[in-house]
């Protein structure tokens, strides 16, 4: 009897489950936002946390990792954001509002969201690296009491890279709060900040000591990045990113994604860096 639940839990674990979905936005040249609404009696997807991903899968296309890009709504959904970079994700940006996808998940670790209560928070991303931070900004914003002041960086490559562009300005009404955006390549539209993120750490007015960052981007953002805020006094064990390796089974079995004694997918894919140094992923 006992072996059999075993057994059962253990499969479940791989078994997709349904999920309509029911908005499709074209949030960039080459990503889209997908609104998801799980489908299938049983399904566990909605009961992640701000951090965590699940597994996105498609009949004769196959599986691949992606994060939650938003808290859960009350009615039970919630977004994926897609870039469009190879056969499976050219896949998904094909289907329509109404098609089904299979979630599996959800899986991973959290980010730490009972240390960050009463702290002050820096939010770094890099272009579609915003969508990890995502549902844990929104988080944050809906408990905004509970946390100290609140500064964003986010860069992209240029004005039309820019992701949840009328979201991001609504965080900026946010008591005790800044919003600061760059881009490399401005266009006319663009009377803003120009360059890498690191050029806006400067105008940042949070108190660095316990102070929490979280970090998502392309490697060499994140690497350049811990660099300057480490000169700022944060403190290496309060820095977190969320980190992307290749990933086939989401559950500590394939061995694709392990690094150092680490699998990316059950021990992170969130390592603050003092864990980042230990895996010999601070540089
Ligand atoms: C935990 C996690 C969360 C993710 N969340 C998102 C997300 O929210 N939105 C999103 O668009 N993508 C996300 N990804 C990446 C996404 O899984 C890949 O883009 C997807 O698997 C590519 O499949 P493909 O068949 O379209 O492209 P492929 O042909 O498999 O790959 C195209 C290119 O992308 C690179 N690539 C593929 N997978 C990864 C990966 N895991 N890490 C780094 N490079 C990769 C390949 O090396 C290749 O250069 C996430 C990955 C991980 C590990
Ligand atoms: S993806 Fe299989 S062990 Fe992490």
């Amino acid at each position: 009897m006992g072996s059999k639940m075993t057994a059962k839990k253990t499969m479940d674990e791989y078994l997709p489950k349904n999920a309509v979905i029911e908005e499709i936005l074209q949030e960039t040249a080459d990503s889209k936002t997908l609104t998801l609404r799980p489908i299938d009696k049983g399904s566990t997807i909605l009961k992640y946390r701000p951090g965590q991903f699940m597994m996105v899968s498609l009949p004769g296309y196959g599986e691949a990792p992606f994060t939650f890009a938003s808290l859960a709504s009350r009615d039970g959904r919630f977004q994926i954001s897609v870039r469009k970079v190879g056969s499976f994700t050219n896949a998904l940006h094909a289907l329509k509002e109404r098609d089904i996808v299979g979630l599996r998940g959800p899986y991973g670790n959290t980010f730490p969201l009972s240390k960050i209560e009463n702290k002050n928070i820096l939010f770094i991303a890099g272009g579609c690296g915003i969508a990890p931070l995502r549902p844990l900004i929104q988080h944050v914003f809906k408990n905004r009491k509970e946390h100290g002041r609140i500064e964003i960086i986010y860069g992209c490559r240029a004005p039309r890279d820019i992701f949840y562009k009328n979201e991001i300005e609504s965080w900026r009404n946010n008591p005790d709060t800044a919003v600061h955006l760059t881009v490399d390549e401005p266009d006319q539209s663009w009377d803003g900040t120009c360059g890498v993120v690191c050029v806006l750490l400067p105008k940042i007015k949070l108190v660095p000591k316990n102070a929490f960052v979280f970090l998502c981007g392309p490697g060499i953002m994140i690497k350049l990045a811990i660099q300057d805020i480490l000169k700022l006094g944060f403190k290496e064990g309060n820095i977190y990113a969320s980190l992307e390796r290749h990933m086939k089974c989401g559950v500590g079995k394939c061995g694709h994604c392990y690094v150092k004694g680490k699998y990316v997918c059950t021990d992170g894919p969130n390592f603050s860096y003092s864990e980042m140094k230990k895996m010999g992923i601070d540089s």
